[in-house]
């Protein structure tokens, strides 16, 4: 069915194990115990000892002891923890009027006017959703429609979202979360366990998927691809290989949709979007997380040509999705991204912080590779740089031992081996030589 072995994926790295709560401390503990008994049993919790917070400010989170954490990790918050521009928009926009799209309100349509600005020319029109999930979800909805097939092509560690659509294309959900039977996997982007040219072993890999999908009478409606592949352990470069993948979409009528959940609004420095990285405009881009700094919106963003029938013939409308306040924030964190001129600072700190974490653990032999763009990096462990085999638990062992030192970052990939570093763009130079002070102490007892 797929032209991968379906590997037993873990359905979350760096998670809690619930059997270790009574080492916590008392109120701790009793939180958890009344939140487990309380919230769907879906949940999970980060870390060894999960952390409780109660304040916030920059990429500095406060625990319930008044602890200052670094946070190397949030993307959501990307202007910073409780941004007084956006808090101030917010507070004042919920004092004024809430209101959906269906009554003309300016402010929607200069924010719209300003996204799509920020878009390659081709790229023309937005629709506003409250999740990432939900953007997805339209994508397929409008991708089916317009092209009269049901197929779909994903990486082998993708997550794109949560509605039972979407769900089941997001192999990363595990092995207990079913594949749809028009859902087709190509490996990941790993030049360092494949190493070839990417671009044309990418058009390879989507064509003979395409293939799959024709012979079995689905046919390709839409590739799907997170343009920094987060969840597939963060795969950057080389700069341009999207290209084979798209060409390939194109060539079989598909359409190809870019997540730009994790990669967008600056994160990997240089451009505004991650698949501007290489060259390509996508038909369809999915935006979320960053986009109101914490409060509820998405995104897509659409060719002219891409949702003609479907505008057409089918209403569009979401309760929640674009209304007044989040719009409010969505603007503020536009102002802040560029008058604080974040995504050159991104380029320029992800740069140094990429640096001095290869000067700390390049040379180790537990670490194949230090990647990235921007302030999305990646350390990738290995048992031993012949074998390239994952080392999970080393991830973990150090994600920890960070955490002990008041450092929070996570780890990602199916083999969840790689370190992920994506701090809030406004990470400044004293929050990188903490991180980077914290990471030469744990690298100095647990790297050899
Ligand atoms: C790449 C990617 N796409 C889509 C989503 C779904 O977004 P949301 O959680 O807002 O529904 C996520 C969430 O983690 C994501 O990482």
């Amino acid at each position: 069915v797929t032209d991968l072995p379906r590997q037993p994926i873990p359905t979350m790295v760096n998670a809690f194990d619930p059997n270790t709560i009574d080492e916590l401390d008392d109120e701790l503990g009793d939180t958890i115990r009344r939140r487990d008994k309380v919230l769907g049993p879906g949940y999970r919790l980060f870390y060894r000892r999960p952390l409780e917070v109660v304040a916030s400010s920059g990429c500095h989170l406060t625990a319930r002891d008044g602890s200052d954490y670094l946070d190397v990790y949030n993307n959501v918050p990307s202007v910073g923890h409780a941004h007084p521009r956006v808090v101030e928009a917010v507070n004042r926009q919920m004092g004024l009027l809430n209101t959906n799209t269906r009554y003309v309100h300016k402010p929607l349509v200069d924010y719209a006017e300003r996204l799509v600005a920020t878009f390659p020319a081709e790229l023309t029109r937005a629709t506003f959703t409250c999740t990432g999930s939900e953007a997805n979800d339209l994508a397929f909805r409008i991708a089916r429609y317009e092209t009269g097939r049901e197929g779909i092509i994903v990486t082998a560690g993708a997550y794109h979202g949560l509605t039972n659509t979407v769900a089941s294309f997001s192999p990363s959900l595990g092995p207990q979360s079913p594949l749809g039977p028009n859902v087709r996997l190509i490996a990941a982007p790993d030049a360092l366990r494949s190493p070839t040219d990417l671009t044309t072993t990418m058009k390879a890999r989507v064509e003979q998927a395409i293939s799959d999908l024709e012979r079995h009478g689905y046919g390709l409606a839409a590739l799907y691809a997170d343009s920094i592949f987060s969840s597939d352990g963060v795969f950057a470069d080389p700069p341009g290989f999207l290209a084979g993948m798209l060409d390939a979409v194109h060539a079989a009528g598909g359409l190809y949709v870019a997540d730009e959940v994790q990669p967008g609004f600056g994160r990997t420095g240089e451009n505004w979007w991650g698949f501007q990285r290489h060259g390509i405009v996508p038909d369809m881009v999915t935006i979320g997380k960053p986009m109101g700094n914490g409060l509820p919106i998405a995104g897509l963003v659409l060719r002219e040509h891409v949702a003609q029938s479907f505008g057409r013939d089918v209403r569009y409308f979401n309760t929640f999705g674009g209304n007044s306040v989040s719009i409010a924030a969505a603007h503020a964190v536009l102002d802040v991204i560029e008058d604080e001129g974040l995504i050159a600072h991104t380029a320029l700190i992800g740069r140094r912080l990429r640096e001095g974490i290869s000067a700390i653990v390049g040379e180790s032999s537990r670490v194949a590779e230090v990647r990235g763009a921007g302030l999305f990096l990646g350390v990738d462990l290995v048992k031993d740089r012949e074998s390239l085999e994952p080392d999970r638990e080393l991830a973990s062992t150090i994600v920890n031992e960070l955490y002990d030192r008041r450092v929070l970052i996570s780890a990602s990939g199916p083999g969840g081996n790689v370190l992920k570093i994506r701090p809030p763009l406004v990470f400044d130079s004293a929050d990188s030589d903490r991180f980077l002070d914290a990471l030469a102490d744990v690298a100095g007892s647990v790297l050899t």
